[in-house]
This record gives C-alpha cells, sequence and structure tokens, in this order.
C-alpha cells in the first residue's frame, strides 16, 4: 500500500537532485517505493555510465530494482557504514519528523537509515503536514504470534489497529515473516512518547514513526525541488 497521487515527473525531479548529492566511491542506502524506486532507475543509468558505487537495498523489492539496473549491492557483512541513504517516507513535518513504512519496509529502511552518515528524504509536497498521523495510519511490525495482543495494547494507547491484507485478503508478511498493523491514531500530539509506549509492547519490532533521524528533505514540485531544514 502506498499513498496515491505523486505526478512522476515530481518523483523524477527529487530523485535526479539526490542523485546529485553522490559521489564516486560512496556506499549508499536504497529505500523502497516509488520515490526510492525513481532514484535506484536514474543511479542505474550513472552507473552504466562509469560511477562507482555500492548499494543495500531496504526491501526485497528495491534490491530486484537495483540488481535489474546493473547496481553492485553489498551486505553489512561487507561493509560497516554507508555514506548516505536515500528514502521515500508517507509525511513529513516542520522538525523533519516521518511517518514511513506504508511501502512495508519500515525495519530495514530503519536499518539501513540508522548505518548511514547521511539520510536524505524524498517527497512531493501532499506528503509535508503539521503533525504526524494526520494522513497516513502509522504502520507497526508485529511478529504474528502477538498480533491479537499487540492489538489490544495499540488499542489501550488509544489507536485504531487493522491487519494489512493484500489484495487476496491474507495477511501482508513483510520481508522478515512479520506482519504491519496499520494503526490509525489521527493527528499525534507527542510522537516520541507515543513512539516510546509503542516499543514497549513485547512483540512490536518496529513502528513507522522516524523521529530526528532525516538530515534533509527534498520535496519534489512543479517550480522545481525545495530543500527542507529542521526548524529550531
Ligand atoms: C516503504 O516502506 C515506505 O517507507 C516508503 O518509503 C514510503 O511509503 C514512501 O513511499 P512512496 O515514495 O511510494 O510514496
Amino acid at each position: 500500500m502506498s499513498t496515491p497521487g505523486p505526478d512522476p515527473s515530481d518523483l523524477d525531479r527529487v530523485a535526479a537532485a539526490a542523485l546529485a548529492r553522490v559521489e564516486s566511491g560512496m556506499l549508499l542506502g536504497l529505500g523502497t517505493g516509488r520515490a526510492s524506486e525513481a532514484f535506484i532507475r536514474r543511479l542505474g543509468e550513472q552507473v552504466r555510465r562509469g560511477l562507482q558505487i555500492q548499494g543495500i537495498a531496504t526491501s526485497e523489492r528495491s534490491e530486484a530494482l537495483a540488481r535489474r539496473e546493473n547496481i553492485p549491492l553489498v551486505s553489512f557483512e561487507q561493509i560497516e557504514r554507508l555514506d548516505l541513504a536515500v528514502d521515500g517516507a508517507d509525511e513529513v513535518t516542520p522538525d523533519l519528523g516521518l511517518t514511513k513504512g506504508l511501502g512495508g519496509a519500515l525495519l530495514r529502511e530503519r536499518v539501513v537509515a540508522y548505518e548511514a552518515e547521511r539520510f536524505i528524504i524524498l517527497v512531493t509536497p501532499e506528503k509535508l503536514v503539521e503533525k504526524l498521523g494526520s494522513r497516513a495510519p502509522i504502520p507497526i511490525e508485529v511478529v504474528p504470534f502477538a498480533v491479537p495482543t499487540v492489538t489490544r495494547h495499540l488499542a489501550a494507547l488509544g489507536g485504531k489497529p487493522t491487519v494489512r491484507k493484500n489484495a487476496d485478503g491474507f495477511p501482508f508478511q513483510t520481508d522478515n515473516h512479520n506482519w504491519i498493523l496499520h494503526t490509525v491514531f489521527g493527528p499525534i500530539d507527542a510522537p516520541a512518547a507515543l513512539d516510546a509506549d509503542i516499543r514497549k509492547i513485547p512483540g512490536v519490532v518496529d513502528n513507522g514513526l522516524f523521529l530526528g533521524m532525516a538530515s534533509a528533505v527534498l520535496v519534489g514540485e512543479p517550480g522545481g525541488v525545495r530543500e527542507l531544514t529542521r526548524r529550531r
């Protein structure tokens, strides 16, 4: 599931702006979703023209795309730190808080972002919000055994969780063989406190609140690309 509606040319514009920050020799984290796929395609073009980079993908889907684009891939057994991770987001606040994971890849996205010196987010303007939770549910990755108990605890926190399903009606399974509870909280006043409360629930593997992680957010819009930095 992805939120509807970004203009493909805005995605391409923002992907090109991210590519301008890539230098030869870099180790890159490759995100998941439409904006990330636009970036991976642009990166592939440059690799075929001789750009020397290596990447780690945040999902099996992005890994498959990177392989089709002939982008050299490595694992965390082979390298320690990434220079730059580039990924999309479902919501962005003025202090660069993010909701991520409507593409189902939040856990690997966080692992990759955490290992990167810089974490650049690519979005289109409809993703900009004042408060997280305003336009997207918070995806929460859960061990399947604990789905009933986590569901009850999330409801006690004021959320409305539903199991993410595939088109065939069966639960969506992440690349890590977990399930996702899409949990509607509405606009969240205190995201750090909610994040901490969610993390305390046994069986929760990760959640889509990415706070204090983004280095920069690039917004692709018809007039060009705007860079957001943190509001102090
Ligand atoms: C993937 O799990 C997500 O975190 C994506 O990065 C996010 O959903 C944005 O995706 P789009 O670029 O497709 O909107």
